[in-house]
């Protein structure tokens, strides 16, 4: 699957920008409220706005403070998946439970540096494991390879049945890193840079797709 991400897209044309990835599987929506990250993006009068100009399902990355609080807000008003980070959220599981009960997936992102062995009984929990392959806040950053050892471990356990989850990554992603996160066991790709600042970025996304098939 791939997600293009518009924080990358042309703030000012996005209903153009999703026109412009209509095979996208999903498209990832980065709210970020400079204070869990040091950037600001946009919020949910926005998403609202997005919701009803695409049929392709929105994937809304929570980079805030108080998930707990604001998360509920995006699955109620009908993103498909509304993932939230671990080291921001105070009551994960109720967090995950209220976001189904709204009628989402629930997502559980991490950070770079933060470590899955503590977080695995939680991940029971929820639909899909967002691997951050660089610091949330910016487009455009190198991709973080160290990350993939994460990747295997949570598709080990989906694998063996120790989990049911969809593992997505975020992050540097394009024709240099697609391959090795997908032998690493990724379903899910968020890209940002590597689709808009394409010139063509539906085929972008297609040659993504390629690429992670193999
Ligand atoms: C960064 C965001 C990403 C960002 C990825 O904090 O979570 O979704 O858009 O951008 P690229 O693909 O350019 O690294
Ligand atoms: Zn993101």
């Amino acid at each position: 699957m791939i997600a293009p991400s518009i924080l990358s897209a042309d703030f000012a044309r996005l209903a153009d920008e999703l026109a412009a990835v209509p095979t996208s599987d999903w498209i990832h929506v980065d709210v970020m409220d400079n204070h869990f990250v040091p950037n600001l993006t946009l919020g949910l009068p926005v998403v609202k706005s997005l919701l009803q100009v695409t049929d392709i399902p929105i994937d809304c990355h929570l980079m805030i403070e108080d998930p707990d609080r604001w998360a509920i807000g995006y699955a109620e008003a009908g993103a498909y998946n509304v993932t939230v980070h671990v080291e921001a959220a105070n009551d994960p599981v109720a967090l995950a439970r209220n976001l189904k009960a709204a009628g989402s997936k629930a997502g559980l992102s991490i950070k770079p540096g933060t470590p899955l062995e503590p977080y695995v009984e939680l991940l029971k929990h929820y639909d899909t494991l967002l691997v951050m392959s660089v610091e949330p806040g910016f487009g455009g950053q190198s991709f973080m390879a160290d990350v993939l050892d994460k990747v295997r471990q949570a598709r080990h356990l989906v694998d063996t049945g120790h989990l049911k989850l969809l593992v997505e990554i975020d992050g540097g992603i394009n024709a240099d890193t697609i391959e090795q996160a997908a032998q690493a066991g990724v379903d899910c790709f968020v890209a940002g840079s590597a689709v808009y600042d394409a010139a063509d970025p539906g085929k972008a996304v297609e040659a993504l797709r390629a690429q992670a098939a193999g």
